[in-house]
């Protein structure tokens, strides 16, 4: 049996605004999804990894794994078509898995900076049993739930949500590949359209009735969504070197 990781990478990046797919973007002159892709292999204990990718796009990001490795490694890594939502991308990452694979790894290229140690982290809890287990971190900001707004656009104060039991949901997520399985097929109804689909697979598992566990995560896990966030990644990244 082995531990498997698929990279979701099929995203447009709209919010980045570049005209290249946002895994494309290079980060320290290294596109997003290589810099994930390296950060999972070097973790040591996945033995492979499914990158899922625009259709279109598709050679071009294949040619960033030559000879269908991970660089610098010798962990395998396949690059399939994605869907129209990271849902629907995720359930084809995890077809394309090796029948051997009883961990699965679920991790955004957008989170390119994740330690190898947190991915190790996570993989280890659910061989320890948990069957389904998120990085996360405490939310530090206060938060509001808020009413509908009114024409001049202020909306009303509901509640005040006590912050100390709040957590902010990282990747990568780590499951046991078959409840991973049966949460998306259980959930596939929702995968097509992005008003309808979920953005994290812990919560296709908590739809299912299954128990999800929280380990630490860690701020350099931080997705990249946003220029300034993309501007804050080569800040961190400098502060490493
Ligand atoms: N993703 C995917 N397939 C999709 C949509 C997203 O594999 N159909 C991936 C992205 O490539 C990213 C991760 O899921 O690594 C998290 O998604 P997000 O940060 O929203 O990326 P994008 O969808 O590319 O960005 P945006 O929403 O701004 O267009
Ligand atoms: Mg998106």
């Amino acid at each position: 049996m082995s531990s498997a990781a698929v990279l979701t990478a099929a995203g447009s990046g709209t919010r980045l605004g570049h005209a290249l797919p946002k895994a494309l973007v290079r980060l320290g002159g290294q596109p997003l999804v290589l810099r994930a892709a390296l950060g999972l292999a070097r973790a040591g204990c996945l033995g492979s990894v499914v990158v899922t990718v625009p259709a279109a796009e598709r050679g071009v990001f294949a040619a960033l794994f030559p000879g269908g490795t991970v660089p610098g490694t010798d962990v395998p890594a396949r690059v399939v078509a994605g869907g129209p939502t990271r849902q629907a991308s995720v359930a084809a990452g995890l077809a394309a898995l090796a029948d051997d694979v009883d961990v699965v790894l679920v991790h955004d290229a957008a989170r390119c900076l994740t330690p190898p140690a947190l991915v190790r982290a996570v993989e280890s809890a659910v061989r320890a049993g948990h069957r389904a287990v998120v990085p996360a971190l405490p939310v530090t900001d206060t938060v509001k739930r808020v009413g509908d707004p009114g024409p001049d656009g202020a909306a009303p104060v509901v509640a005040t949500v006590p912050r100390l039991d709040l957590r902010a949901v990282q990747t990568p997520q780590g499951f046991d590949r078959a409840l991973l399985d049966a949460a998306h097929a259980a959930g596939a109804h929702r995968a097509r359209d992005e008003a309808a689909a979920v953005s994290d697979d812990a919560g296709l598992v908590e739809a299912l009735g299954e128990r999800v566990w929280v380990v630490p995560g860690d701020e350099r896990a931080l997705k990249i969504t946003t220029p300034r966030d993309l501007a804050l990644a080569e800040l961190l990244l400098a502060e490493d070197h």
